[in-house]
Formats: C-alpha cells, sequence, structure tokens
C-alpha cells in the first residue's frame, strides 16, 4: 500500500504555524495558536471519517442528515498530544481519549514507555493519534505499534511540525497509516530536534 501523506495548505494554519514558531511567543498564546491549529489539521483528517444517513425533521420539513458510524478515538501521546487534544476535543465532544505514555531518551532519542490506558473498542473505533512533532519518528511508530497490537484498524496520524526522517521511518513502519500535517520541514539537528522547527513542544505547551 502507498503511503498516504496530507500537507495542510490553509493560510490560517501558516498565521498559526508562525506564532507557534516564534521563541517570543508565551505559554499562554502558545497553547491557543496550538488549539486552534489542532482543529484545522482534524478538520482534514476527519473529512472522510465514516457517516451514515439519517432522517431529521427541521422546524420546516422533514430531510436527510448525517451522522458518524464509528466511536472516535484520540490518542495524544503525552506530554505534547495533549495540546492537540485539547483543541480536538471541542469538534468531537463524544470522543473517547486513550492516552499513550513515551518519553524520548535525552541522550539516544529513543522512545521509552512509560504508560498507556487504551479502551476496549479500539478495533471499532476510527484512532487519530497526536502529536505535534515527527522528528525521528520513533515516539509515533511505538504508539502505533501499541494501538494495532491492543487491536486498532483504522489510524491516523496528526502532528504539526514533520521532519523527512520522521515521515520516512513511520511510513516504513506504518504504511497504512496516513498522516496528516501542517509543514515539513528541513531535518533534525544533532540533537534530534526539528529544524527549524518550534522547540521542545511538550516544554513550551506545559510552560516547564
Ligand atoms: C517529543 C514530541 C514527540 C517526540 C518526537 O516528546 O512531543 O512525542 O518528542 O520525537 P521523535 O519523533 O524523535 O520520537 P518528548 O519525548 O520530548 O516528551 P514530552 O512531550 O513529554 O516533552
Ligand atoms: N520533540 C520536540 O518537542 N521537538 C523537536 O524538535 C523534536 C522532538
Amino acid at each position: 500500500m502507498a503511503p498516504s501523506f496530507h500537507l495542510l495548505e490553509h493560510a490560517l494554519a501558516r498565521v498559526h504555524l508562525t506564532a507557534l514558531r516564534d521563541e517570543q511567543t508565551q505559554t499562554d498564546l502558545f497553547r491557543w495558536h496550538l488549539s486552534r491549529l489542532a482543529g484545522l489539521l482534524f478538520s482534514e483528517a476527519a473529512r472522510d471519517i465514516e457517516t451514515h444517513t439519517v432522517q431529521v425533521q427541521t422546524p420546516i420539513a422533514l430531510t436527510i442528515g448525517h451522522q458518524v458510524s464509528r466511536p472516535i478515538i484520540l490518542a495524544p501521546i503525552l506530554r505534547a498530544g495533549l495540546g492537540l487534544a485539547d483543541g480536538i476535543l471541542p469538534h468531537v465532544p463524544k470522543a473517547v481519549v486513550a492516552h499513550i505514555g513515551i518519553c524520548r531518551n535525552e541522550e539516544t532519542a529513543q522512545p521509552e514507555s512509560y504508560y498507556a490506558k487504551l479502551p476496549s473498542f479500539l478495533a471499532d473505533a476510527e484512532v487519530f493519534v497526536l502529536d505535534p512533532m515527527l522528528a525521528t519518528g520513533g515516539s509515533a511508530v511505538e504508539a502505533v505499534r501499541q494501538l494495532k497490537a491492543a487491536g486498532a484498524m483504522r489510524l491516523k496520524l496528526v502532528c504539526v511540525v514533520s521532519a523527512p526522517p520522521g515521515i520516512a521511518n513511520f511510513q516504513a513502519a506504518h504504511p497504512d497509516v496516513p498522516i496528516f500535517t501542517a509543514a515539513v520541514d528541513e531535518g533534525l539537528n544533532e540533537r534530534s530536534y526539528i529544524v527549524p522547527g518550534l522547540g521542545d513542544a511538550g516544554d513550551r505547551y506545559f510552560g516547564t
């Protein structure tokens, strides 16, 4: 299967991303811009979720409407993925949140899992894996591995900034999982941070 890759082309997305990149942007505005950008990215990623038709009575007439067919699960990779979940939940208030704790080892940049709380009905659901940063790809590869092992079959990865090595690693490991991103940056520095990127997304979102 050819991997599916979606780069969000939207003026507002570019404006939000610019504010996120700016080192002068403080925690309050960083949260606000990430939340707004998350909504735009999710609109794109959820464009083709399964719906079915229903009858709806307007004050004027009976007509046909649509309802979402499958449960929606948001799977933020802790910590920074929580920032995307916060921005997406108002769009899908019934969504279930599956937390996946993965942290990069600061010396090796390898992902280390420390927590997972997943619902039992992953196999029926549309699962959106959330992480602002796709750097080496290690964290996202591991998160999707865990979700598939627990039964998930319909997965999408939503991230804000991606680097070419992360995209390549992720697509090699999970060619069936589409990627939705707002930017593809130049590459990684010697500490495996995205260049130009936006720095440490978790630290900037949580103010640590
Ligand atoms: C960051 C980021 C991703 C990961 C990306 O998390 O939020 O999860 O690094 O890097 P990768 O593609 O090379 O795996 P981090 O490990 O810093 O944890 P945090 O969100 O708790 O700060
Ligand atoms: N994690 C981040 O938060 N930022 C990067 O640039 C790379 C990994």
